[in-house]
Protein backbone atom coordinates (compact mmCIF):
# COMPACT_ATOMS: atom_id res chain seq x y z
CA UNK A 1 0.00 0.00 0.00
CA UNK A 2 1.23 3.56 -0.96
CA UNK A 3 2.56 5.33 2.54
CA UNK A 4 -0.12 7.83 3.78
CA UNK A 5 1.90 11.03 5.33
CA UNK A 6 0.43 14.11 6.66
CA UNK A 7 2.03 17.59 6.67
CA UNK A 8 0.87 19.28 9.36
CA UNK A 9 1.53 22.96 7.65
CA UNK A 10 1.64 23.76 4.15
CA UNK A 11 4.04 26.61 3.13
CA UNK A 12 7.56 26.52 1.43
CA UNK A 13 9.06 23.48 3.19
CA UNK A 14 6.01 21.32 3.66
CA UNK A 15 5.47 21.92 -0.34
CA UNK A 16 8.90 20.92 -1.61
CA UNK A 17 9.02 17.80 0.75
CA UNK A 18 5.22 17.26 -0.33
CA UNK A 19 6.52 17.01 -3.86
CA UNK A 20 9.04 14.88 -3.52
CA UNK A 21 7.25 12.04 -1.36
CA UNK A 22 4.77 11.97 -3.94
CA UNK A 23 7.73 11.34 -6.29
CA UNK A 24 8.23 8.81 -4.16
CA UNK A 25 4.57 7.29 -4.38
CA UNK A 26 3.31 8.37 -0.96
CA UNK A 27 -0.39 9.56 -0.72
CA UNK A 28 0.43 12.91 0.89
CA UNK A 29 -2.53 15.40 2.70
CA UNK A 30 -1.74 19.14 4.25
CA UNK A 31 -3.00 19.82 7.73
CA UNK A 32 -3.45 23.32 8.01
CA UNK A 33 -5.70 26.12 10.60
CA UNK A 34 -6.78 28.11 7.45
CA UNK A 35 -7.52 26.70 4.54
CA UNK A 36 -7.91 30.47 2.90
CA UNK A 37 -4.07 31.06 3.58
CA UNK A 38 -1.78 31.88 0.66
CA UNK A 39 0.41 28.92 1.87
CA UNK A 40 -2.35 26.45 1.22
CA UNK A 41 -3.79 27.33 -1.97
CA UNK A 42 -4.45 24.70 -4.72
CA UNK A 43 -2.95 24.42 -7.51
CA UNK A 44 0.57 25.71 -7.08
CA UNK A 45 3.66 25.93 -8.86
CA UNK A 46 6.75 24.55 -7.77
CA UNK A 47 10.52 26.07 -9.22
CA UNK A 48 13.09 24.24 -8.59
CA UNK A 49 16.38 25.92 -9.17
CA UNK A 50 19.71 24.54 -9.81
CA UNK A 51 23.42 26.00 -9.28
CA UNK A 52 23.17 26.56 -13.27
CA UNK A 53 20.44 27.07 -15.58
CA UNK A 54 17.06 28.23 -15.42
CA UNK A 55 14.70 26.95 -13.06
CA UNK A 56 12.19 24.25 -14.23
CA UNK A 57 8.49 24.30 -12.96
CA UNK A 58 5.67 21.71 -11.66
CA UNK A 59 2.13 21.94 -10.48
CA UNK A 60 1.08 20.52 -7.26
CA UNK A 61 -1.84 20.34 -6.51
CA UNK A 62 -3.07 17.84 -3.05
CA UNK A 63 -5.50 17.47 -0.30
CA UNK A 64 -6.06 20.02 2.11
CA UNK A 65 -7.56 19.43 5.89
CA UNK A 66 -7.99 21.72 8.91
CA UNK A 67 -9.14 19.03 10.98
CA UNK A 68 -6.42 15.91 11.85
CA UNK A 69 -8.41 12.24 12.02
CA UNK A 70 -6.23 9.17 13.04
CA UNK A 71 -4.39 6.59 10.31
CA UNK A 72 -1.17 8.01 8.88
CA UNK A 73 1.70 6.17 8.66
CA UNK A 74 3.95 9.47 9.50
CA UNK A 75 2.93 12.79 10.69
CA UNK A 76 5.34 15.40 9.63
CA UNK A 77 5.42 18.53 11.63
CA UNK A 78 6.43 22.05 9.27
CA UNK A 79 5.42 24.46 11.45
CA UNK A 80 7.85 27.05 12.69
CA UNK A 81 8.96 26.81 16.51
CA UNK A 82 6.99 29.22 17.96
CA UNK A 83 3.88 27.56 16.80
CA UNK A 84 4.72 24.44 18.89
CA UNK A 85 2.51 26.03 21.78
CA UNK A 86 -0.33 26.83 19.62
CA UNK A 87 -3.48 25.16 21.04
CA UNK A 88 -4.99 24.21 17.73
CA UNK A 89 -1.48 22.29 17.38
CA UNK A 90 -2.19 20.60 20.49
CA UNK A 91 -5.72 19.86 19.71
CA UNK A 92 -4.82 17.96 16.33
CA UNK A 93 -2.11 16.06 17.94
CA UNK A 94 -4.25 14.42 20.35
CA UNK A 95 -6.18 12.86 17.49
CA UNK A 96 -3.34 10.53 16.52
CA UNK A 97 -3.03 6.88 17.76
CA UNK A 98 -0.38 6.46 20.01
CA UNK A 99 1.40 4.58 17.46
CA UNK A 100 2.04 7.42 14.72
CA UNK A 101 5.36 8.09 14.15
CA UNK A 102 5.40 12.57 14.37
CA UNK A 103 8.77 14.04 12.30
CA UNK A 104 9.22 17.63 13.65
CA UNK A 105 11.18 19.48 11.56
CA UNK A 106 11.28 22.62 13.64
CA UNK A 107 14.84 24.55 14.73
CA UNK A 108 14.75 25.45 18.22
CA UNK A 109 16.88 22.79 20.51
CA UNK A 110 13.90 23.11 23.20
CA UNK A 111 11.32 22.17 20.92
CA UNK A 112 11.51 18.05 21.79
CA UNK A 113 10.19 19.14 25.24
CA UNK A 114 7.71 21.50 24.33
CA UNK A 115 6.33 18.35 21.69
CA UNK A 116 6.38 15.90 24.84
CA UNK A 117 4.07 17.36 26.45
CA UNK A 118 1.33 17.39 24.00
CA UNK A 119 2.74 14.16 21.89
CA UNK A 120 2.33 11.00 23.72
CA UNK A 121 3.41 8.92 20.87
CA UNK A 122 6.76 8.02 19.04
CA UNK A 123 8.32 11.26 18.12
CA UNK A 124 11.21 12.32 16.04
CA UNK A 125 13.33 15.42 14.80
CA UNK A 126 14.60 16.13 11.40
CA UNK A 127 16.63 18.64 10.13
CA UNK A 128 16.03 20.87 7.11
CA UNK A 129 18.84 21.63 5.06
CA UNK A 130 16.97 22.54 1.89
CA UNK A 131 16.35 26.41 0.41
CA UNK A 132 12.64 27.41 0.01
CA UNK A 133 10.32 30.42 -0.42
CA UNK A 134 7.53 32.25 -2.33
CA UNK A 135 7.87 33.41 -5.61
CA UNK A 136 8.98 35.63 -7.24
CA UNK A 137 10.68 37.03 -4.39
CA UNK A 138 10.86 40.85 -3.50
CA UNK A 139 11.94 43.09 -6.29
CA UNK A 140 12.13 39.94 -8.84
CA UNK A 141 9.94 39.43 -11.43
CA UNK A 142 9.91 35.95 -12.15
CA UNK A 143 9.72 33.24 -11.74
CA UNK A 144 6.29 32.83 -11.57
CA UNK A 145 3.82 32.67 -8.21
CA UNK A 146 4.76 29.57 -6.36
CA UNK A 147 7.19 28.06 -4.61
CA UNK A 148 11.25 28.83 -5.26
CA UNK A 149 13.72 26.04 -3.97
CA UNK A 150 17.12 24.69 -4.23
CA UNK A 151 18.42 21.37 -2.85
CA UNK A 152 21.89 21.30 -1.51
CA UNK A 153 23.29 17.79 -0.37
CA UNK A 154 21.80 17.00 2.96
CA UNK A 155 18.55 18.60 2.54
CA UNK A 156 16.85 16.61 4.69
CA UNK A 157 18.85 14.99 7.72
CA UNK A 158 16.99 12.22 9.90
CA UNK A 159 18.11 10.32 12.79
CA UNK A 160 19.25 6.80 12.86
CA UNK A 161 15.57 5.42 13.99
CA UNK A 162 13.71 2.94 11.48
CA UNK A 163 11.53 5.81 11.16
CA UNK A 164 13.82 8.13 10.48
CA UNK A 165 15.28 6.24 7.99
CA UNK A 166 11.63 5.33 6.01
CA UNK A 167 11.20 9.34 5.73
CA UNK A 168 14.68 9.38 4.14
CA UNK A 169 14.39 6.25 1.94
CA UNK A 170 11.27 7.90 0.94
CA UNK A 171 12.85 11.39 0.25
CA UNK A 172 15.60 9.93 -1.59
CA UNK A 173 13.02 7.75 -3.90
CA UNK A 174 11.62 10.66 -4.83
CA UNK A 175 14.80 12.27 -5.71
CA UNK A 176 15.51 14.80 -2.95
CA UNK A 177 19.02 14.25 -1.13
CA UNK A 178 18.24 12.71 2.25
CA UNK A 179 20.18 11.15 4.92
CA UNK A 180 20.38 9.51 8.27
CA UNK A 181 23.10 10.24 10.83
CA UNK A 182 23.43 9.06 14.77
CA UNK A 183 23.66 12.11 17.06
CA UNK A 184 20.84 14.47 14.92
CA UNK A 185 20.13 16.25 18.05
CA UNK A 186 23.26 17.45 18.71
CA UNK A 187 24.26 18.20 15.10
CA UNK A 188 21.13 20.24 14.69
CA UNK A 189 21.94 21.84 18.27
CA UNK A 190 25.56 22.79 16.59
CA UNK A 191 23.89 24.26 13.10
CA UNK A 192 21.09 26.29 14.73
CA UNK A 193 23.75 27.13 17.27
CA UNK A 194 25.60 28.72 14.52
CA UNK A 195 22.66 30.08 11.82
CA UNK A 196 20.36 31.52 13.81
CA UNK A 197 22.75 34.64 15.83
CA UNK A 198 24.19 35.32 12.58
CA UNK A 199 21.18 35.73 11.21
CA UNK A 200 20.22 37.88 13.79
CA UNK A 201 23.44 39.81 13.10
CA UNK A 202 22.52 40.25 9.71
CA UNK A 203 19.13 41.56 10.94
CA UNK A 204 21.25 44.21 13.07
CA UNK A 205 23.28 45.14 9.70
CA UNK A 206 19.82 46.09 7.97
CA UNK A 207 20.01 42.51 5.98
CA UNK A 208 22.78 43.69 4.33
CA UNK A 209 25.96 41.15 4.38
CA UNK A 210 28.66 43.94 3.68
CA UNK A 211 27.03 46.16 5.76
CA UNK A 212 27.54 43.44 8.56
CA UNK A 213 30.76 42.03 7.57
CA UNK A 214 32.10 46.12 8.38
CA UNK A 215 29.75 46.71 11.35
CA UNK A 216 30.63 45.57 15.29
CA UNK A 217 27.40 43.05 14.75
CA UNK A 218 30.03 40.37 13.23
CA UNK A 219 31.66 39.70 16.01
CA UNK A 220 29.21 40.23 18.29
CA UNK A 221 27.10 37.27 16.37
CA UNK A 222 29.56 34.94 15.92
CA UNK A 223 30.24 35.26 19.54
CA UNK A 224 26.58 34.35 20.10
CA UNK A 225 27.44 31.62 18.58
CA UNK A 226 29.88 30.18 20.75
CA UNK A 227 27.84 30.62 23.48
CA UNK A 228 24.85 29.45 21.85
CA UNK A 229 26.49 25.95 21.44
CA UNK A 230 28.28 25.88 25.07
CA UNK A 231 24.58 26.43 26.37
CA UNK A 232 23.23 24.10 23.85
CA UNK A 233 25.42 21.31 24.62
CA UNK A 234 25.35 21.71 28.60
CA UNK A 235 21.45 22.01 28.23
CA UNK A 236 21.75 18.23 26.15
CA UNK A 237 25.11 17.14 28.24
CA UNK A 238 27.14 16.87 25.62
CA UNK A 239 31.24 17.68 25.30
CA UNK A 240 30.93 20.86 22.90
CA UNK A 241 34.65 20.80 21.70
CA UNK A 242 35.76 22.41 18.70
CA UNK A 243 32.36 23.32 17.90
CA UNK A 244 32.20 26.18 20.60
CA UNK A 245 35.51 27.59 18.78
CA UNK A 246 33.46 28.68 15.80
CA UNK A 247 32.57 30.32 13.64
CA UNK A 248 35.51 33.00 13.58
CA UNK A 249 34.38 36.75 11.98
CA UNK A 250 37.34 35.99 8.84
CA UNK A 251 35.70 32.84 8.13
CA UNK A 252 32.49 34.20 8.17
CA UNK A 253 33.21 37.33 5.94
CA UNK A 254 34.56 34.68 3.29
CA UNK A 255 31.54 32.78 3.26
CA UNK A 256 29.65 35.78 2.77
CA UNK A 257 31.69 37.02 0.08
CA UNK A 258 31.55 33.93 -2.04
CA UNK A 259 28.07 32.21 -0.96
CA UNK A 260 25.93 35.43 -3.21
CA UNK A 261 27.85 34.39 -6.23
CA UNK A 262 27.09 30.78 -6.36
CA UNK A 263 23.41 30.92 -5.43
CA UNK A 264 21.06 30.95 -8.53
CA UNK A 265 18.60 33.68 -6.90
CA UNK A 266 19.48 36.62 -4.67
CA UNK A 267 20.75 35.85 -1.63
CA UNK A 268 20.15 38.61 0.42
CA UNK A 269 16.76 39.16 -0.50
CA UNK A 270 15.74 35.74 0.43
CA UNK A 271 18.00 35.84 3.73
CA UNK A 272 15.68 39.28 4.46
CA UNK A 273 12.37 37.78 3.29
CA UNK A 274 12.50 34.50 4.93
CA UNK A 275 14.14 35.33 8.22
CA UNK A 276 11.84 38.47 8.56
CA UNK A 277 8.71 35.92 8.17
CA UNK A 278 10.47 33.06 11.08
CA UNK A 279 11.46 37.01 12.90
CA UNK A 280 9.18 35.27 16.44
CA UNK A 281 11.46 32.55 15.86
CA UNK A 282 14.70 33.96 16.17
CA UNK A 283 13.87 35.78 18.87
CA UNK A 284 12.10 32.85 20.81
CA UNK A 285 15.34 30.98 20.19
CA UNK A 286 17.51 33.75 21.48
CA UNK A 287 15.64 34.11 24.32
CA UNK A 288 15.42 30.03 25.15
CA UNK A 289 19.33 30.16 24.82
CA UNK A 290 19.85 33.57 26.85
CA UNK A 291 17.19 32.06 29.50
CA UNK A 292 19.21 28.42 29.46
CA UNK A 293 22.70 30.06 29.83
CA UNK A 294 21.79 32.20 33.05
CA UNK A 295 20.12 28.73 34.78
CA UNK A 296 23.31 26.74 33.88
CA UNK A 297 25.09 29.65 35.31
CA UNK A 298 27.26 30.35 31.13
CA UNK A 299 28.00 33.28 29.61
CA UNK A 300 25.33 35.03 27.48
CA UNK A 301 26.10 38.62 27.50
CA UNK A 302 26.75 38.70 23.66
CA UNK A 303 23.51 37.10 23.31
CA UNK A 304 22.00 39.09 25.28
CA UNK A 305 23.28 41.99 23.42
CA UNK A 306 21.91 40.99 20.12
CA UNK A 307 18.42 40.34 21.18
CA UNK A 308 18.12 43.75 22.90
CA UNK A 309 19.17 44.97 19.59
CA UNK A 310 16.35 43.10 17.83
CA UNK A 311 13.27 44.40 20.58
N1 LIG B 1 12.00 27.90 3.85
C1 LIG B 1 13.27 27.57 4.09
O1 LIG B 1 14.16 27.79 3.25
C2 LIG B 1 13.65 26.93 5.40
C3 LIG B 1 14.94 26.40 5.52
C4 LIG B 1 15.33 25.82 6.72
C5 LIG B 1 14.42 25.77 7.78
N2 LIG B 1 13.17 26.30 7.64
C6 LIG B 1 12.24 26.23 8.80
O2 LIG B 1 11.05 25.52 8.45
C7 LIG B 1 9.95 26.02 9.21
C8 LIG B 1 8.81 26.41 8.26
O3 LIG B 1 9.32 27.40 7.37
P1 LIG B 1 8.56 27.72 5.99
O4 LIG B 1 9.52 28.51 5.18
O5 LIG B 1 7.94 26.51 5.43
O6 LIG B 1 7.41 28.72 6.54
P2 LIG B 1 6.06 29.15 5.79
O7 LIG B 1 6.23 29.11 4.32
O8 LIG B 1 5.66 30.46 6.42
O9 LIG B 1 5.02 28.03 6.23
C9 LIG B 1 4.67 27.89 7.58
C10 LIG B 1 3.45 27.00 7.72
O10 LIG B 1 3.19 26.91 9.13
C11 LIG B 1 1.87 27.39 9.39
N3 LIG B 1 1.83 28.07 10.68
C12 LIG B 1 2.59 29.10 11.09
N4 LIG B 1 2.28 29.44 12.37
C13 LIG B 1 1.28 28.59 12.76
C14 LIG B 1 0.53 28.44 13.96
N5 LIG B 1 0.75 29.21 15.03
N6 LIG B 1 -0.41 27.46 14.01
C15 LIG B 1 -0.64 26.66 12.92
N7 LIG B 1 0.04 26.77 11.75
C16 LIG B 1 0.99 27.71 11.67
C17 LIG B 1 1.55 28.34 8.26
O11 LIG B 1 0.14 28.46 8.17
P3 LIG B 1 -0.55 29.83 7.66
O12 LIG B 1 -0.47 29.78 6.18
O13 LIG B 1 -1.93 29.72 8.22
O14 LIG B 1 0.26 30.96 8.24
C18 LIG B 1 2.19 27.60 7.07
O15 LIG B 1 1.36 26.57 6.63
C19 LIG B 1 10.51 27.20 10.04
O16 LIG B 1 10.88 26.71 11.29
C20 LIG B 1 11.75 27.60 9.25
O17 LIG B 1 12.73 28.26 10.04
C21 LIG B 1 12.76 26.87 6.48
Amino acid sequence: MRPRILIIGSGAVAAVYAHHLVQAGCQVTFLVRDKSSANSAMPRQLHQYQFIGKPTATQQRLRVITQAYPDWDQVWLTLPSDALTSPWLAEQLAVFGSDTPLISWTPDFRDDEILRKIYKGPLQHGLIGLISFHTPLPGEKTPTEGFGYLLPPGSAILDNSRVGQQAAALLRTGGLPAKCIKDLEWFSARSTSVMVPLIAGLEMANWSLSEMRSSKWLGIACQSCRQATLISANYMQRDAGISAKLPQPLLVSMITRLAPKVMPFPLETYLQYHFSKVGVQTRQMLDHWIEEGNAGGLDASALQTLRAGLQ
